[in-house]
């Protein structure tokens, strides 16, 4: 099985009408490429069953391609941002700082400033000493509180963010003793928000982190403070082994049913954008060494840091039409890590200078990358029916030290 739009015709791979092999003749590897269809596809699940109220606040950190963002600004689709950087970023794609809301446990002063100069839909309060620094800023924005709801994702402990002892968010107790200290004069409380970590395969579990803040919401409501939004956070999975679909347009009918009188939001990531992308390398040679035949590749962690970070297996094929047969194959990066790897026992038929796919690369790829090793990030190349253009060029040796001084 493979992603939406992605179809071998004549053993050519193609994304929607192009030939991935005809990009790489004009665009040097590695790059990521994009589709169009299946993001246009992935906000049309998010935003069929949601009424005008409600807002599907994309995670900018599972992509923050200019070009991406302006195409969901299109679609209406809000952002739930976490640096002062992304906010900037959503404001120059063309974003409604009434569709934006600011997640992160340590905002500085300068960014609660912006957002509050800027009156976004919701500052989303992690900590009483953010509630603080928001009151010193005199400016009474629209805040939502940010709960630690206690529940366990089943997924890897890097990307768990939703347990009591997690540095996110706050107690349901801490956020009814705020919401005690003060008063709808003093503070402009307005959501409750909570997300219970990414790669969640259990939709009950939106619908258990619901009642939670449904309840926590009419415990603060009879302090005073009228709430208009329940935030469920992202986090739906995807399957990287593509055997299972999470729908989300069935994931928005069920919290829908069930949210009553407050609007919805919510603030998916990698279900929006990462089947949509895939990462193309080249296979710059094969070797032996102990037991283990290598595919070395000029894509690398710093690229791609899922494997090395969290040990995740993404699908990769050979879309060179090779005639080899098939080896075992480790199949790794030139950065000079030993966890510099995709994994091991990749049952591949490849030779030099083959072109590699490798899947599910649209969220947290392009976004985490780096310059380890000095290495260049790669171009981004977003196809459209039987066009493809570039939405980021490949950065060049000069960009990486314009600005460094000697
Ligand atoms: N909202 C909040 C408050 C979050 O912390 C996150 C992700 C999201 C939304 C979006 O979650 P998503 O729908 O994408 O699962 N780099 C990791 C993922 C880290 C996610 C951190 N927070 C990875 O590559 O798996």
């Amino acid at each position: 099985m493979r992603p939406d739009n992605f179809t071998f015709k004549e053993r050519k791979l193609f994304l929607e009408d192009v030939s991935i092999e005809e990009i790489t003749k004009e665009i040097p590897t590695p790059f990521y490429l994009y589709s169009k269809a299946s993001l246009d596809a992935s906000c049309e699940a998010y935003m069929s069953n949601m009424d005008s109220s409600d807002l599907v606040c994309y995670s900018v950190k599972a992509n923050n391609n200019l070009n991406i963002l302006r195409n969901f600004v299109d679609k209406g689709l809000g952002f739930d941002v976490v640096s002062g950087g992304e906010l900037q970023k959503v404001l120059k794609a063309g974003a409604n700082p009434k569709k934006i809301v600011f997640s992160g446990v340590g905002k500085t002063s300068a960014e609660l400033k912006l957002a509050a100069d800027l009156d976004i839909y919701s500052i989303n309060v992690e900590s009483a000493f953010e509630l603080k620094n928001i009151i010193d800023l005199n400016k009474s924005p629209r805040i939502s509180f940010r709960i630690n709801p206690d529940m366990e994702g089943d997924t890897h402990p890097y990307i768990e963010t939703g347990k009591a002892d997690c540095k996110f968010g706050m107690s349901e107790e801490e956020a009814l003793l705020l919401a005690k200290q003060f008063s709808k004069e003093q503070i402009n409380l307005v959501g409750l928000t909570a997300h219970i970590g990414s790669q969640i395969t259990d939709t009950e579990l939106y619908l258990e982190l619901l009642a939670k803040l449904q309840g926590l919401a009419s415990k603060i409501e009879a302090l005073g403070h009228p709430i208009d939004h329940l935030d469920v956070g992202g986090g739906l999975a995807i399957d990287y082994e593509m055997q299972t679909n999470f729908d989300p347009s069935e994931l928005v009918k069920k919290i829908k049913n069930k949210i009553g009188k407050y609007d919805l939001l919510l603030e998916p990531g990698r279900s929006v954008i990462a089947q949509a992308g895939v990462l193309i390398t080249k296979v710059i040679g094969i070797k032996e060494n102990g037991q283990r035949k290598f595919l070395v590749v000029d894509a690398g962690m710093n690229d791609l840091m899922r494997p090395s970070l969290y040990n995740a297996r993404h699908k990769i094929e050979n879309i060179s039409s090779s005639e080899n047969e098939d080896g075992i194959f480790s199949i790794v990066g030139p950065v000079c890590e030993t966890a510099d790897s995709f994994g091991d026992d990749f049952s591949i038929s490849a030779k030099e200078a083959d072109h590699l796919v490798i899947y599910s690369a649209g969220a947290y790829g392009s976004s985490m990358s780096s310059n380890y090793n000095l290495r260049l990030k790669p171009a981004e190349i977003l196809v459209s029916g039987t066009n493809f253009s570039e939405i980021r060029k490949a950065e060049s040796f000069e960009d990486t030290i314009q600005l460094e001084d000697i």
